[in-house]
């Protein structure tokens, strides 16, 4: 005797506290990692047209915003800098006194528990826009690497709990160990965004920081949408090189990505829901065509269930309001 009507599946999802008590996966505040965009040339917000809800904050903004969100649960923020200028080589990246630095000594006097991640890459400080140091037309890896590392320590240095460099050059991750080691911040951890994809979806973003490139596109360093097998190298690659958590990115569209990392490698696994993902349910929101809010909670526990111990998300806000 098996199976229907024996058998009913049903019967566990009729109240909500049942379907609570089987549950397979859990999504908490401490689950989610707030991004923030932090800018030296705005005096207190300034909304990001394909980003509703999501601003570009001054200092001040930026704490005010973040102690909200710490009352509301959110354990962890993800720091992204707009810099006043910009150069060839994204020299104010490397300012002790950048804008960056600047908001991390803020916060951590702030909320000493407060996890602070920062964005390791140049593109946001570069004057054409790429994610290194170009030469002859290409992002040269190695002298780059020399940048993103001296980046790494001085956001650690500035109190940084976790580094993350997104800029996908060949031994990045090796290279800041190295260079964290070297200075005494052997502490510091390293979230790699280990497997990058070259994705239309960081459109929103590249309007938030004005970091498009001016010429070509970011193909020849991040990844191919098509491949999974070299996702599987570039997560034991960062393993070897001393990471700490590993990141897939985008989200949604890269789920299977996700679970094979996470399957391949035991790793603590990070998604980041990027920009062109918040904004998609943004605009289908806001057209009335779906509920935001119910959605979003959807895909971030569908994140979670592929694999991700962390979801990174714009919407990390309305989630742990939702969630306590
Ligand atoms: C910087 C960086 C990008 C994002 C995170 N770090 C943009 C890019 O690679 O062009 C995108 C995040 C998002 O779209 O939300 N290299």
């Amino acid at each position: 005797m098996s199976g229907f009507p024996s058998v009913r599946l049903r019967r566990l999802r009729r109240t909500g506290v049942l379907r609570g008590l089987v549950r397979e996966t859990e999504l908490g505040p401490s689950d989610l990692i707030y991004p923030l965009f932090v800018s030296e040339t705005e005096g207190g917000r300034s909304p990001i047209a394909s980003m509703p809800g999501v601003d570009r904050l001054s200092v001040a903004e930026l704490a005010r915003e973040v102690t909200a969100a710490w009352e509301e649960g959110i354990r962890a923020v993800l720091l992204f800098g707009i810099p006043a200028s910009r150069d060839e080589t994204g020299s104010a990246a490397l300012d002790s006194d950048g804008i960056v630095q600047t908001a991390v000594r803020e916060l951590k006097g702030l909320l000493p528990d407060l996890v602070v991640i920062t964005d390791v890459c140049l593109c946001e400080y570069t004057s054409h826009g790429h994610c290194g140091v170009v030469q002859e037309g290409e992002v040269a890896n190695d002298r780059t690497l020399e940048l993103l590392a001296a980046q790494a320590v001085s956001h650690a240095r500035a109190g940084a709990d976790i580094v993350a460099p997104s800029d996908m050059m060949d031994g990045r991750v090796g290279a800041l160990r190295s260079a964290l080691d070297a200075a005494g911040l052997e502490a510091t951890a390293i979230l790699s965004y280990a497997v990058k994809y070259a994705s239309a979806f960081y459109g929103p973003f590249r309007e938030a920081v004005d970091s498009a490139p001016r010429f070509g596109d970011r193909r020849g360093y991040q990844m191919d949408p098509g491949n999974v097998l070299e996702a599987l190298r570039e997560a034991a690659l960062d393993v070897e090189e001393g990471a700490d958590i590993l990141m897939v990115k985008p989200a949604l569209p890269y789920l299977d990505v996700l679970r094979r990392v996470k399957e391949a490698s035991g790793m603590p696994m990070a998604a980041y829901h990027v920009s062109g993902e918040y904004a998609m349910l943004q605009a289908a929101a806001e057209k009335g065509w779906i509920d935001g809010d119910a959605a979003l909670l959807e895909a971030a526990l569908a994140i979670r269930r592929a694999g991700a111990d962390l979801v990174i998300t714009y919407g990390a806000r309305s989630l742990a309001r939702w969630l306590v």
